[in-house]
């Protein structure tokens, strides 16, 4: 498949996921067959005016084939500006959000309020195309804000005129955030309203929900987010590929790559949140994620996940 001038491996990604798809859980997830990750959403306004930690979340690593960040904003200008950004460059795809539910984003005009402004929403990836030269822009949108709402189709097509190059559809509105099923059908009519790749997204877990999805969607592909923390496998058990992965093996690898950025104690605070994941579903699980919760360096991590092999592997034989 190809995105824009970009030849990718397949047609499984994972989105960006605030807190979660950084460089470890991006190389993981490359690893076990996806075929674009992308960084959590980064401010264009952050990232113009310089914040610290904006730089962290831009961090990438060489396990990373393909960089892809995802940036938020209302402001066309700020996206373009953000876009040209000397932390930019090594990127070599920009994905715009347009379907974050969050009050405060909304309440900006960002994330999934674009969709309830499509010229707005057409200066913000007008503006984003054109700082980025030859490299593809995507957009990821919800199917709409309100209830019932379908503004996809309209906000695909938009985004397609104005220069996007794939979009990737969450089945929910913005008043749903997470909960309810997702519509699938809504998915449907935005793939049928474009000509470039559409990604299907929400609540695809394993081989099962991914054929249903794409069965019912036609979409080119699919996104895979919370059904790849702690099983960043998913995508190979989707491509037919059997992963048998011992959780603590992962824990231990996913924190020797977020090591190399943050320092030892944050490091170990990122890895709380995903081991959480890493454990759930083994026995004994949850007596071992209240441990990792008061893990303070390296060492605690370490037994954890030293634990966590013990489970995975008396639970197997
Ligand atoms: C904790 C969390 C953080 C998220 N952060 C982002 C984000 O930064 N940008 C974005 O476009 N979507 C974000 N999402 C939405 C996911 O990318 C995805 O659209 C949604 O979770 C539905 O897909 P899933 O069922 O595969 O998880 C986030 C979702 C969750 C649960």
């Amino acid at each position: 498949m190809k995105i824009g001038n970009l030849e990718i491996g397949g047609n499984l990604i994972m989105p960006a996921i605030a807190g979660y798809s950084d460089v470890g859980q991006r190389a993981l997830a490359y690893r076990f067959g996806a075929a674009l990750t992308f960084t959590e959403m980064i401010s264009a306004k952050g990232l113009v005016y310089g914040s610290a930690h904006t730089e962290d979340l831009l961090s990438t690593t060489d396990a990373e084939p393909i960089k892809c960040v995802q940036l938020f904003g209302s402001d066309p200008e700020f996206i373009k500006k953000a876009v040209l950004h000397p932390a930019l460059k090594k990127f070599d795809l920009i994905d715009i959000n347009c379907g974050c539910p969050v009050p405060k984003i909304v309440s900006n005009g960002e994330g999934s309020a674009l969709l309830k402004d499509i010229p707005r929403l057409k200066e913000v990836v007008a503006a984003a195309v054109e700082g980025a030269g030859s490299r593809p822009v995507t957009v990821k949108m919800r199917l709409g804000f309100d209830e019932g709402e379908l503004i996809s189709p309209y906000a695909a097509a938009a985004a397609e005129e104005c220069g996007a190059r794939a979009i990737i559809v969450h089945g929910r509105r913005r008043v749903d955030f997470y909960s309810g099923s997702v519509d699938l059908l809504g998915i449907r009519e935005t793939k049928n309203a474009v000509s470039v790749p559409v990604f299907a997204n929400g609540d695809i877990v394993d081989k099962a929900s991914y054929e249903r999805a794409a069965e019912v969607t036609g979409a080119d592909g699919a996104a895979i987010a919370r059904g790849a923390l702690g099983r960043p496998y998913v995508f190979s058990e989707i491509l037919g590929i059997r992963a048998d992965v011992d959780p603590g093996q992962l824990v231990k690898e996913h924190f020797s790559m977020i090591s190399k950025i943050y320092p030892e104690r944050v490091a170990a605070d990122m890895m709380k949140k995903h081991i959480a994941f890493y454990a759930k579903g083994l026995r004994g699980g949850k007596a071992i994620k209240v441990r990792a919760f008061a893990a303070k360096g390296k060492e605690d991590i370490l037994h954890v996940a030293e634990e966590l092999s013990r489970a995975y592997f008396a639970e197997k034989n």
